[in-house]
């Protein structure tokens, strides 16, 4: 379902659950050593899934390791981003040609637990995610802002190489068209010789799962 929020030109790949033929090179194995089980279980079949994505796009499918961060090391001339939560992993990829820098995450469609909310949204984006719950029901927006600020930053960090903390970026969703923008109030990004105030993403929630993902084009 990822490929429905991405640009035609994102290749994606996405599993329910860990998949048994999911395998790590011995350098990808080494970062995950030490963690237990589940976690091991979803780096493997997300990166499994980032190669099923990198071999779509015609790129090499080799081992991706982990750069500043936490980030992700693309090969070169590809950029992408990969999520994982209870039941769902996923990798999207694509060339720099049509997108800039990328960044998904998914997450339980649950309610954020008590206190979450006040920690993540600032002042107005409480007050909007309290409307959207009585306004457009069965959808959790408390989890779906705190998604689509993962995803913020996920495409941000490649751009900026520094952080962005949760009260720096105000989003705005629309609920009917499935879009949302982020107001970057950390300071615009550079992509190129472009300065942007702002990211545009789009949201989906089914299967059990809320799912984010903002994609810049080139
Ligand atoms: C890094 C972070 C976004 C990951 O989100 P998460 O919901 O915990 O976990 P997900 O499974 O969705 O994503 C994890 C993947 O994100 C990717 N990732 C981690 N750090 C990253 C970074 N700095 N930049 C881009 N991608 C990153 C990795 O591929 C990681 O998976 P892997 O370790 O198996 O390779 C989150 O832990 C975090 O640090 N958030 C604080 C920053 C933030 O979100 N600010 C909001 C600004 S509005």
């Amino acid at each position: 379902m990822i490929e429905r929020i991405v640009p035609a030109e994102v290749e994606t790949a996405e599993a329910y659950g860990d998949l048994a033929e999911a395998t790590l090179f011995p350098e990808e194995a080494l970062l995950v050593k030490s963690a237990v089980q589940q976690r091991r279980g979803e780096f493997a079949t997300a990166r499994h899934c980032a190669r099923q994505a990198l071999t779509r796009l015609g790129a090499p499918a080799g081992a991706i390791l982990t750069g500043e961060r936490g980030s992700p090391l693309w090969p070169r001339g590809v950029v992408g981003s990969i999520t994982h939560c209870a039941g769902y992993r996923a990798a999207v990829v694509a060339r720099p040609a049509h997108v800039t820098s990328i960044g998904v995450d998914a997450e339980p469609a649950l309610p954020l637990p008590s206190g979450v909310l006040e920690a993540v949204a600032l002042p107005d984006e409480q007050i909007a995610v309290k409307e959207l719950l009585e306004s457009v029901p069965g959808i959790p927006w408390d989890r779906l802002l705190f998604s689509a600020k993962e995803s913020v930053y996920k495409a941000w960090f490649p751009l900026t190489r520094r952080f962005l903390e949760f009260e720096q970026a105000r989003l705005v969703f629309d609920p009917v068209g499935g879009t949302f923008t982020a107001h970057l109030l950390a300071g615009p990004a550079r992509a190129g010789d472009r300065t942007l105030h702002t990211f545009d993403g789009r949201w989906l929630s089914e299967k059990g799962i809320v799912l984010t993902a903002v994609a810049i084009p080139a």
